[in-house]
């Protein structure tokens, strides 16, 4: 765990939402990664909760949203502001996580990323806790080029953050064992979807 970005989202979390805007496209944004009735879906990295309730929103109440966050005033923001009593938070570092073995629909990593200081890890961990056929979307509203030259413009532990290109993305998701879906940068996207193999495909490619 970084004990540095943990401070330093912790200083941030009572203006986070006066710096961010509740933008109508990430609900739409939500809709297209498929987020349906029922899902469980973990928001990693979910701050004070600007994706959470949409999320709890859309899998409805025979769903589940687990948001997860280092920072500990960051979800006391998200707990504060929801009503949903289908959505926990998990204070944690996404690369320890201790929840069971295949227990999500899908993940989303939303403006997180960068933050995480061992990619590979994080990505094994996601891995883990999808179920086969899951789904993973890392999505960021500027590209890798725009977010690179921002959060080197800022101060603090997070000007060394870095979004990798999505073509690395796709190389580090395929090293977890991630299959890709959809891949697209462009000026005000960053899309890199990917899906968990179900278990019985490589049965059958062996079997072949
Ligand atoms: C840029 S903020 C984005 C918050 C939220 N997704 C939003 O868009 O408003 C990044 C968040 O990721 C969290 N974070 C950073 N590294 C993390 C890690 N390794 N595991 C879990 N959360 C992490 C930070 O504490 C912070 O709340």
């Amino acid at each position: 765990m970084s004990r540095a970005h943990r401070e330093y989202f912790n200083q941030l979390a009572p203006q986070w939402n006066t710096k961010v805007s509740d933008d109508p496209v990430l609900y739409h944004y939500l809709v297209r990664f498929g987020i349906t009735q029922g899902d469980t879906v973990l928001d990693v990295g979910a701050g004070t909760g600007r994706l959470t309730s949409h999320l709890a929103n859309l899998v409805g109440l025979q769903g589940l949203v687990a948001a997860v966050d280092i920072a500990e005033r960051m979800l006391s923001e998200a707990k504060w502001s929801m009503q949903h009593n289908h959505t926990v938070f998990v204070c944690s570092d996404i690369c320890t996580l201790t929840l069971k073995n295949g227990c999500f629909d899908k993940v989303i990593c939303f403006s997180v990323f960068p933050h995480i200081l061992d990619p590979q890890s994080a990505l094994h961990e996601i891995y883990r806790v999808l179920k086969p056929g899951g789904k993973l979307l890392i999505l960021h509203t500027r590209n890798s080029r725009q977010l690179n030259a921002f959060h080197a413009s800022l101060n603090g532990v997070v000007s060394r953050d870095v979004l990798p290109p999505i073509q690395k993305m796709e190389h580090l998701a395929s090293q977890a064992g991630f299959d890709s879906q959809t891949l697209s940068e462009s000026e005000n996207l960053y899309w890199a979807e990917f899906i968990k193999p179900e278990s019985h495909r490589s049965y059958r490619l062996i079997s072949k």
